[in-house]
């Protein structure tokens, strides 16, 4: 017999014989000295370096050796609940040591459970997740012990609700950790953990059945961890992954979970509040995720060919409830809003959920939707944000095709929102916006709504004050003189200064067409909605926004041919060429001016 092997015999032997004794002081002295030399020997595998096949050999020897002891059966069981106190944490730091290693760690902490009460073992495991340690950079070292608690989960006799509630924030942390930047999905520690989160939806769900599914905060509980880990495991999509959401789907159908309810948020919502009653140690925070998990699952329910004709038939009759519900619709717009922003997710997913959106606002008649009355501003916030994040996809993702139904997807949200709301929200979007491509795109949305909504005069003599009255009341916001910030708000920055060219080339092209598309439609139509025409907002425009430019836009082209830039010279023909012409139209204008 080795000096390890020894060491380990002689100290758990001490152990033993101070429990025996109920010497209480010298008991945890020997368990803590098991515990140092435990440790002594994991600290010393450290795969890569030249000794690293006998240092695993010494720590596989005595994690062996250790379970060799704790199952055999002149082990008191005394001495079993002592140790299961204090070493699961040393175990588990061999289970990072090898794969032989890790299942004989598993096994060790397995035994605890099966051995011990249930209910400290809970505590014990979740204290040894928390606790750092060196092994908290390594998957290996979290899998036993999730594994653990998941027996630990179903072995539990009373209370399981408070037990579970308190453990559950522990375990989300090492499974966000380990699964918001996996490393590699097809690493075996991460696979691993994966399966782990999975085998504890099982054991929740065996809680709920041993409890005749009445417990119905603890379903409301088990509903939100599988939408977090739902959101988790869609980090990393892999092989595997569409029929684990297919597991993990099954799993929110015994929650009574429906799409409808997780595609609107209502159902998580219902849980959250159910939960959040009693609840002064706030555990809900650690179900961060679970809005965007909720999208998930309807996206993954979509994209599933495995999903059964059933479940599949009940996504076509949330499409059409969201279609004919503007309210339910615009939920649905802020659940799908989390996967646009999220920084973890997928593009692939991401796609997806672009296309989900997309035939969700398909067809739908926006004059018609416009009619039924509601109070849309309590949406507005959520609308904004969901806008916002579905920008995030337009300006970054890599691919030109999924921009574009970006795009197309963005202008159908805009356009289900009531025209007044829709004027304020494109505005805040565009002072929001840092992005000079971004606000230009803003900007011809702003120019589309006015393109649609010109209001044509009636021409006949009589019916021209009436018909004026009447258009007063319904017409658009976008042809009022407010119309102007948009143009202000590029041509003359708020903080100070002309726009920055060439940097801004795109939004000061944008801006421009725009004064240009007003100017042209109001006196070609012979109507003055935004006050275009006006003497003093024409001097305005032309000593502010227009000469400055001019001066600007000349001075960059100097700089530029200097430099012989060829593609910010390119860049530039434009934006002289509408500047020119706005110039001209001013010019013109001024002329005619009362
Ligand atoms: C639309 O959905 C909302 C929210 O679920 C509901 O309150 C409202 O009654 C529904 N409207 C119609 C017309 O069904
Ligand atoms: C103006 O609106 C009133 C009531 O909505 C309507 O009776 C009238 O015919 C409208 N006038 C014109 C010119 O459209
Ligand atoms: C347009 O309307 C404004 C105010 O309503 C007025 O001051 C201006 O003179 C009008 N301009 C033209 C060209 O009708």
């Amino acid at each position: 017999m080795n000096t390890n092997s020894l060491r380990l015999q002689q100290t758990l032997a001490s152990c033993s014989q101070s429990i025996a004794d109920g010497d209480f002081k010298k008991s945890e002295e020997s368990i803590s000295i098991v515990v140092h030399f435990l440790d002594s020997i994991s600290d010393c595998v450290s795969p890569g370096t030249k000794d690293e096949h006998e240092s695993e050999d010494s720590a596989f020897e005595v994690v062996s050796q250790l379970h060799q002891y704790l199952i055999s059966p002149s082990t008191d069981q005394a001495v079993i609940d002592a140790l299961a106190f204090e070493l699961p944490k040393a175990v588990a730091k061999f289970a990072c040591a090898s794969a032989r290693c890790f299942e004989n760690a598993e096994k060790i902490i397995n035994h605890f459970v099966k051995s011990c009460s249930p209910r400290d073992m809970v505590s014990i495991l979740c204290e040894a997740m928390t606790s750092s340690s060196d092994g908290f950079n390594d998957p290996s070292y979290f899998t036993p012990l999730l594994g653990a608690l998941a027996k630990a989960f179903e072995a539990l006799q009373r209370r399981p609700f408070e037990q579970v509630k308190s453990a559950l924030p522990v375990i989300l942390k090492v499974l966000e950790a380990f699964l918001t930047n996996p490393e590699d999905e097809t690493d075996a520690g991460f696979v691993d953990l994966v399966d782990k989160s999975v085998q504890i939806a099982h054991s929740l769900k065996a809680i709920c059945i041993k409890l005749d599914h009445k417990d119905k905060k603890l379903i409301a509980l088990f509903g939100l961890y599988v939408l977090q880990i739902t959101a988790l495991i869609s980090n990393n999509v892999g092989a595997q992954t569409s029929t684990l959401m297919l597991q993990l789907s099954h799993f929110l159908h015994y929650c009574g979970l429906t799409y409808l309810g997780l595609i609107t948020g209502h159902e998580v919502d219902m849980s959250l509040d159910l939960l959040s009653q009693d609840d002064e140690d706030d555990h809900m925070s650690c179900f961060s995720y679970v809005r965007c998990g909720a999208a998930l699952t309807v996206l993954w329910g979509d994209l599933s060919n495995e999903v059964d004709d059933a479940t599949k038939q009940d996504l076509e009759a949330v499409k059409l409830e969201l279609f004919k519900n503007q309210t339910k619709r615009w939920e649905a717009v802020g659940i799908l809003k989390h996967i646009f922003a999220s920084i973890n997710l997928p593009w692939e997913l991401k796609r997806h959920a672009i296309d989900l959106l997309f035939s969700i606002m398909e067809g739908i008649d926006f004059q018609q939707a416009h009619d039924t009355p509601l109070d849309s501003s309590v949406y507005i916030p959520s609308l904004y944000a969901s806008l916002q994040a579905i920008q995030l996809v337009i300006v970054y993702a890599s691919d030109p095709l999924l921009r574009k139904k970006a795009f197309d997807t963005f202008k159908r949200v805009l356009a289900d929102i009531p025209p007044s709301l829709r004027f304020d929200i494109l505005m805040a979007l565009t002072r929001n916006s840092e992005l000079s491509s971004m606000i230009a795109i803003l900007l011809s949305c702003v120019k589309e709504e006015l393109h649609r909504e010109y209001p044509q005069k009636v021409s006949k003599e009589n019916e021209y004050a009436n018909a004026e009255n009447n258009m007063s009341q319904q017409s658009s916001p976008f042809w009022t003189a407010r119309v102007h910030d948009f143009v202000e708000f590029v041509l003359k920055p708020p903080n100070g200064g002309p726009p920055v060219l060439p940097e801004f080339t795109d939004a000061v092209l944008s801006a421009l067409n725009l004064y240009r598309f007003v100017l042209i439609t109001e006196s070609s139509g012979n109507t003055n909605y935004s006050q275009v025409l006006s003497k003093n907002k024409l001097q305005k425009v032309y000593r502010e926004w227009l000469e400055p430019l001019r001066a600007l836009v000349s001075g960059v082209r100097a700089e530029t041919q200097e430099d012989d830039n060829q593609m910010a010279l390119c860049g530039l023909n434009p934006v002289e060429f509408v500047l020119y012409r706005c110039i001209e139209l001013v010019e013109e204008n001024l002329k005619h001016a009362t």
